[in-house]
């Protein structure tokens, strides 16, 4: 009795410990009210782990710049499960800094389910549903300007939403509408694959969605005489020879900065990307014209979003690394 009485207690506060959404009732009021309802920002699905963000009572207006969160392929909000861990230390860290939920926003987009991992793209319906979310949160919180905080796809779908333009996807094509990169402050990409990921060369590239030419992580498939084995040791860069996906193509072409201040961080034992980041002789993690950049030693791909909190931090608000 008392032990179970115990254990209770234990499993209550653990519950009660984190950070727990979902949007607060102010915004999805405002959500529905403008027209924005369809989206499902919400994502009652994952409980009080699927959103995140909003006036509260006592909290009525935003007093920092907010920061919007965009997570990666399988991974949710906020945590809900060991290997989904969404931005929970990253809020209780901001938190502890003065932010609150009037200045922090993030939704889930698809699923927690890793083996569907291989069938997402950088698709119409989710590229279109957080360039709304975007557009929300500017025109809620009423700031001229957010800034950004993504980790792995989330960095590459992020930089897309805020490009704008046209989609050429698999779901079909559609267009973003314009560049929205003068009302992003800071933009902080952790872990991307901004130049394809090698695991997707070859013959994998064929086959699983996430790595199609269009709109996938597709590395390229030869550098001058190297063939896609190579792709994570060839040490030149080879720019222009091995011909990515369009869309990453596109972007970096695009030759402009997503914000104000662009940041990239990484990890040389990044268990996802793999060979130090190096994809056809070049950082896959160093977003095009980026201001400045971290380089962790030991941290694994999930480790890069879920320990640097402090970084995170620093970079939004400090503007520098
Ligand atoms: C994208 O699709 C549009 C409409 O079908 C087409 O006009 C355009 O050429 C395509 N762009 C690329 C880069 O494939
Ligand atoms: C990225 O774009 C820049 C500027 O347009 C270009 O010089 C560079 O070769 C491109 N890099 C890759 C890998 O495509």
């Amino acid at each position: 009795m008392l032990f179970s009485l115990f254990a209770f207690l234990v499993i209550s506060c653990q519950a009660a410990s984190g950070v727990n959404g979902p949007l607060t009732t102010d915004f999805q009021n405002w959500l529905k009210i403008n027209g924005y309802d369809s989206y499902d920002f919400v994502r009652s699905d994952y409980g009080v782990k699927g959103s995140y963000g909003g006036f509260t009572k006592t909290i009525t207006k935003a007093s920092k710049t907010p920061v919007i969160f965009i997570h990666g392929n399988s991974d949710s909000a906020l945590k809900t499960s060991s290997m989904a861990t969404g931005w929970d230390n990253t809020i209780s860290y901001f938190s502890t800094q003065g932010f609150t939920s009037a200045e922090l926003y993030a939704t889930s987009w698809q699923d927690t389910n890793s083996l569907k991992a291989e069938t997402r793209t950088h698709d119409c319906k989710d590229l279109t549903r957080l360039r709304k979310f975007f557009e929300a949160v500017l025109a809620y919180t009423g700031y001229a300007k957010v800034s950004v905080i993504s980790h792995s796809m989330g960095v590459t779908l992020g930089r897309k939403v805020i490009q704008g333009g046209i989609v050429n996807g698999t779901d079909g094509n559609c267009n973003l509408g314009v560049s929205i990169s003068g009302k992003v402050d800071v933009f902080v990409g952790i872990a991307g694959a901004n130049y394809g990921l090698c695991g997707c060369a070859g013959t994998v590239g064929l086959f699983a969605p996430t790595c199609n030419k269009k709109n996938g992580f597709w590395p390229g498939d030869s550098c001058g005489g190297y063939t896609s084995s190579f792709c994570g040791y060839s040490s030149t860069p080879c720019n222009g020879i091995s011909k990515y996906s369009n869309l990453l193509n596109d972007m970096n072409n695009s030759n402009k900065k997503e914000a104000s201040y662009i940041f990239s961080t990484w990890s040389k034992a990044d268990d996802l990307i793999g060979n130090s980041d190096i994809v056809w002789g070049r950082p896959t993690s160093l977003i095009p014209l980026s201001d400045g950049k971290i380089i962790y030693e030991k941290l694994t791909h999930m480790q890069s979003k879920e320990n640097t909190a402090i970084d995170q931090y620093k970079m939004v608000t400090s503007k520098k690394v």
